[in-house]
């Protein structure tokens, strides 16, 4: 039996006490049963429309006609049932939103109990932490880092480098072009940068001098992949113009950073090279962090370093002035500016530093191999 409002004929507290807490159970009762949206909306007309709801019966039957001695106490009692109503209403609402979810999980053939989807977290690849980690030696020193597109021009990649059209050293850094370009001057066709030098150039063409930054990048060439090349690797470059920098800064600068870098104890050699962008230039080497220099691991030979003690880890050099006339007319007059460069392959120093044996593993994206690294 749905429950209805009585009149009140007496006004005692016991009286009141057993007519309210009548009440009240039948809504704690009626609004538990609520089980969707319309059910609730019923309910809500039933106890709380303002026309011959509940709660405006209680008043009209309860109240208004309280003999005055009992007023008081009647009113007391409509505010607490008027309180304890709208707490059922609310219990109600939660109700009708959430039976619906929970019928569904307890009926239906879905195993509520069953582990969920577990979302691994990624970690950063080794090439990656290791292109921050050496960054980040040169930020400290107040480089900036700069970056440029790695579908690159002939011009930024080689002739404003300092490699004219025909130059044999081109040969060294064959690469994959965009087809079909054979209408444009040769210095706008579309190649994949092969260094992260052309971004040299960009920037100094932005920035006027002095500037010092760190350019990390893709880049690729022409090499079948094997276990220490791939068509697509990883450059870290350095730039530094100001006027009378000199060959000690660079030797200075890149010491420290390979001490910063690799530890306090490595030591630095410079060996004469060539590059078409720098003179004089230099490969720079650091004494084997994996046997100490010594070229033996114990009775064997070292590989890494294949026994001489040293490995070799950037190209460098001073700023050719023939560089710095292609950005002469952004302050960079050969004769009052002078500058260094270096250029390291971020995935050779991860491969070493890491003690891994085969470049591929880097790029095939086996979890099993990258996990190590988490
Ligand atoms: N760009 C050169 C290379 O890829 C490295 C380099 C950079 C050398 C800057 C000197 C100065 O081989």
């Amino acid at each position: 039996m749905a429950y209805t409002i009585p009149k009140l004929t007496d006004y005692s507290a016991a009286a009141l006490e057993k007519a309210a807490a009548e009440l009240l159970s039948a809504s704690d009762q009626e609004w538990q049963e609520v089980r969707n949206e319309a059910d609730w909306k019923a309910l809500r007309d039933r106890w709380m429309a303002r026309k011959n709801g509940i709660l405006t019966l209680v008043n009209d039957l309860w109240l208004k006609p309280a003999p005055k001695e009992a007023k008081r106490d009647v009113g007391q009692r409509v505010n607490e049932i008027k309180a304890q109503v709208e707490r059922d209403v609310e219990k109600g609402r939660g109700l009708a939103k959430n039976y619906p979810i929970l019928h569904e999980c307890f009926s239906s053939s879905v195993d509520i109990t069953l582990p969920g989807l577990r979302r691994p977290i990624g970690a950063e690849h080794p090439v990656v932490k290791t292109t921050n980690e050496m960054v980040r030696v040169f930020q400290k020193l107040g480089y900036s880092v700069a970056d440029g597109p790695v579908v690159e021009t002939d011009y930024y990649n080689f002739e404003a480098l300092n490699f004219p059209p025909n130059h044999p050293a081109r040969d060294t850094q064959d690469t994959l072009f965009i087809a079909g370009q054979q209408g444009k001057a040769q210095r706008e066709r579309l190649l994949l940068r092969t260094h992260t030098s052309p971004v040299q150039i960009r920037t100094m063409e932005k920035m006027r001098p002095p500037i010092r930054i760190v350019i990390p990048g893709t880049v690729h060439r022409n090499d079948p992949p094997d276990a220490s090349h791939s068509p697509m690797f990883h450059q870290i470059e350095g730039l530094a113009v100001d006027t009378n920098i000199t060959f000690g800064d660079l030797k200075g600068t890149l010491d420290h950073a390979m001490k910063e870098f690799f530890g306090s104890n490595v030591k630095t050699s410079f060996r004469p090279s060539f590059f078409p962008f720098t003179e004089p230039s230099a490969e720079m080497f650091v004494s084997c962090f994996i046997c100490g220099g010594s070229g033996k691991r114990g009775m064997d030979p070292c590989r890494p370093c294949k026994q001489t003690g040293w490995i070799e880890i950037l190209g460098c050099g001073m700023v050719d002035p023939n560089v710095f006339e292609f950005v002469k007319d952004n302050g960079y007059d050969p004769k009052k500016v002078s500058g260094f460069a270096f250029g390291m392959g971020a995935d050779r120093i991860a491969l070493l530093k890491y003690g891994v044996d085969d470049l591929q593993l880097f790029f095939q994206g086996d979890v099993r191999f990258l996990g190590q690294f988490a």
